[in-house]
């Protein structure tokens, strides 16, 4: 009698990201294997004993503290091991620290023999992503960074702040690099079927576009007042890689803005930045080249730029 293959997601880095995404994959359901991998084997083995204790109350997962011989049979690895943001401090400050760390951890789940999909979440996201698949030589749909997904949900939840709306029928992307070039495709954002700009004329008449970019400055500097107040962020990041996850294990061809490889795409190469882009089972399985105005083109290739001038110390 077949088996049934078993999910199995694996996890590096448990620090307060990698733990709120394991505790998010749990409640909802999306994996039947989860694997903890942290240099801190004693805060693996806490976290896996805190969450198998909490099976009775969700899904039944199996859940252990592991070593990188678990990859073999992952069918999804998410590094969000590294060092984050402190205050005042850009995710690009970021890349000294944690390039290193990444070539280690990419060889030794490739050592493994894993022929899965990486799902990267670690900052700067763009850069250890491509960082990720040139280390892995995985193709480029199997190597997926977390990108502008949260930035689109604190887009599109704000917007549903302002209009007193089910965030639910906001659509609108945050594109480029996952920091502060990153920008807002307002040419095509659309309350329910509308252009936001006729939404407004007809039901909200006193809004401004001084109110939208106030919504896109709190967007796109959200994890620094956030971090001010709290020192980091994880749980909606936790939630948007088990949103991810979850796309891919149910292979729901979901078009979500993830940091991908460009290739000719958007006028782009050798880059991984934040697009729209449909993810399922395979992994990346088409970029989508949303149109742009010749402003939001050019604030994309400006985006790229500052990516790429970040990403020469990889080249060396
Ligand atoms: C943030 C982190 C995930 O934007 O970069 O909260």
């Amino acid at each position: 009698m077949s088996t049934l293959k078993t999910s199995r997601v694996v996890v590096i880095g448990t620090g307060q990201v990698g733990s709120s995404y394991a505790f998010s994959l749990i409640n909802q359901n999306i994996t039947d294997e989860m694997v903890l991998i942290d240099l801190n084997e004693e805060k693996t083995e806490g976290d896996a004993m805190d969450l198998n204790h909490g099976i009775p109350f969700g899904a039944p997962t199996k859940i252990w503290a592991g070593s990188y011989s678990d990859c073999k049979d992952a069918d999804i690895v998410v590094i969000t091991a590294g060092a984050n943001q402190q205050p005042g401090e850009t995710r690009l400050d970021l890349i000294e620290k944690n390039a290193s760390i990444f070539k280690k951890i990419v060889t030794s789940v490739m050592d493994s023999g894993f022929d899965g999909i990486f799902i990267v979440a670690t900052n700067p996201v763009d850069v250890l992503a491509y960082a990720t698949w040139k280390y892995s030589g995985l193709p480029m749909e199997r190597v997926i960074g977390s990108g502008t997904l949260l930035d689109t949900a604190r887009f599109r939840f704000l917007l549903g702040q302002y209009f007193e709306l089910d965030v639910r029928n906001i659509h609108g992307y945050i594109i480029g690099e996952h920091g502060d070039t990153e920008l807002p495709v307002w040419s095509q954002t659309r309350i329910g079927s509308e252009r936001i700009e006729r939404y407004m004329e007809r039901y909200k008449p006193e809004g401004t576009k001084e109110d939208l970019d106030e919504i896109f400055v709190n967007v796109r500097d959200a994890a620094y007042q956030i971090i001010e107040r709290k020192g980091a962020t994880h749980y909606a990041i936790a939630m948007g890689l088990a949103r991810l996850t979850k796309t891919i294990l149910r292979n729901e061809h979901s078009l979500i803005t993830v940091s991908t490889l460009l290739n000719g795409e958007y006028g782009l190469n050798d880059l991984y930045i934040g697009v729209p882009a449909v993810v399922g089972r395979n992994g990346v399985e088409r970029i989508v080249e949303i149109d742009l105005t010749e402003e939001e083109s050019q604030k994309l290739h400006h985006s790229a730029d500052v990516l790429k001038k970040a990403m020469e110390p990889l080249h060396e």
